[in-house]
Parts: C-alpha cells; sequence; structure tokens
C-alpha cells in the first residue's frame, strides 16, 4: 500500500482529535472522508501530510515515515481550508512562485491548469480581488498542477458553481486515472459518493465506518 497510517493520535492540550486512526490507502483511487463538524478530517488530512507531528502513531508513505524518515511526503498537493496565497499577486504568479520550489513544471503546465479549473491564465487581477469561488479554484489548480502522487483535498467544491463542481469532478477523476491517490472531505454526501470509491466515515477522531458507494457496507 502506498499510504498507511498506523494507530494515528494525536492529543492537542489534553483534547485528542485524532484516536487510533488505521488506515492502508493504495494508488489509481479515490477515497471520501465523511464527519461532522470537528470529527478530525481536516487534521488527518495534515497529520498525513506532516503539518502535525502525530502524538503516537504513525503515517508512512512508501515504507517512509513522515515526521522520521521524511518530512515530509515525496510528491503530494494539498488544498486545506483557506489556502495562503499572496494578495498583490495575480493567480498564474501565485502558481509560477510555488511551482519554482520544486521546478518540476514550467509556465505552460501552469497555463493548462489554470484552464482546467475555468480561470483565465492572462487575468491581470490580484488574487485578493479574486472571488470566492475563483481563489477556492486557484487553490486546486496549484494542488493538482505538479501531477503529485498524493492528493488531498479538504471541501474542494466548496464555493464553486456547478460549472466549477463540474470541473473539479473531471479533475479528480483524471488524476485517479493517471494513478494518483486522492483523498477528499466533503460535506456533500452524494458528491462525495459519485467521487469516490471508497468512504470512511469519521467521528470524534476516530474511523468509525467504511462503505463502498454503491456497494454493500464493509
Ligand atoms: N489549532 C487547533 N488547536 C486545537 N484543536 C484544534 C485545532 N484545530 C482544530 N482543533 C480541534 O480538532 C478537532 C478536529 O477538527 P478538524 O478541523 O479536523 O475537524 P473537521 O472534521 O475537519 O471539521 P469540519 O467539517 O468543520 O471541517 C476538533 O475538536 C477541533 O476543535
Ligand atoms: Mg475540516
Amino acid at each position: 500500500m502506498y499510504l498507511e497510517i498506523d494507530n494515528l493520535t494525536k492529543t492537542i492540550k489534553g483534547t485528542t482529535v485524532l484516536d487510533g486512526v488505521t488506515l492502508s490507502l493504495e494508488r489509481g483511487r479515490v477515497y471520501g472522508l465523511r464527519g461532522k463538524n470537528g470529527s478530525g478530517k481536516t487534521m488527518l488530512m495534515r497529520a498525513i501530510t506532516g503539518l502535525i507531528r502525530p502524538t503516537s502513531g504513525t503515517v508512512a508513505i512508501e515504507g517512509k515515515i513522515i515526521g522520521k524518515d521524511e518530512s515530509f511526503p515525496p510528491s503530494v498537493g494539498i488544498l486545506l481550508e483557506n489556502p495562503a496565497f499572496v494578495s498583490k499577486y495575480t493567480g498564474f504568479k501565485n502558481l509560477q512562485v510555488l511551482a519554482d520550489i520544486q521546478k518540476n513544471i514550467g509556465a505552460e503546465v501552469i497555463h493548462e491548469t489554470l484552464q482546467k479549473v475555468g480561470l483565465d491564465p492572462s487575468d491581470k487581477r490580484p488574487y485578493r480581488k479574486y472571488s470566492l469561488g475563483m481563489k477556492q479554484r486557484l487553490g486546486i489548480a496549484c494542488a493538482v498542477m505538479e501531477s503529485p502522487d498524493l492528493i488531498l483535498l479538504d471541501e474542494p467544491i466548496n464555493a464553486l458553481d456547478p460549472t466549477g463542481v463540474d470541473l473539479v469532478k473531471s479533475i479528480i477523476m483524471e488524476h485517479k486515472k493517471r494513478g494518483a491517490l486522492l483523498l477528499i472531505a466533503c460535506h456533500d454526501a452524494q458528491e462525495l459518493d459519485y467521487l469516490s470509491d471508497e468512504v470512511y466515515y469519521m467521528a470524534e477522531g476516530r474511523i468509525t465506518g467504511h462503505e463502498v458507494p454503491g456497494g454493500d457496507a464493509l
């Protein structure tokens, strides 16, 4: 399995926000996360990316423990709540600055990715003048532009109009087909079922259920 999460527990100031999460996830699949507000979906994504360190338990990618063997997953794209972009830069410039860190992709791929999320690559407006849905689209473009092995999308269709939702769904399917592992948290049960090969339920920091949409509960 590409991603192995073993007994992951995180306690913040005496509160257990992740409690013994164990999951084995493979590439070429979309995994959904469903759970009430505060159930731990975002915390789980943060722990997978190495943004928070486990109190106990491990997250391993291809056998390498995050926070021990590697600081961060070697190939990851992530959309978390409130993506932080530079407010005075255009969307294109923001992505270019981030792409320059890894130097995996050039201007052409950025251009193409912006078009795929329905943003105009030549839009001269700075990020601060973007609408909420435009900001969300840029966040998705940022998460997928380098075609990483692992893509974590926290509420990817929030604030999107129906056209935006369709674009994001086809982007998710495209990356699944090329072999990425996608983990998606989404409050829209119908959309999550449509997108996911498997859905995990979370409550109070624990995995409480597992279901194959359209199939029988496991
Ligand atoms: N910075 C923080 N410090 C301490 N506790 C936090 C922090 N951020 C979140 N929590 C707590 O961690 C728990 C899990 O929160 P998390 O954000 O993972 O929930 P979620 O499932 O993503 O919820 P939502 O559906 O609202 O996005 C909650 O009890 C929350 O209060
Ligand atoms: Mg959340």
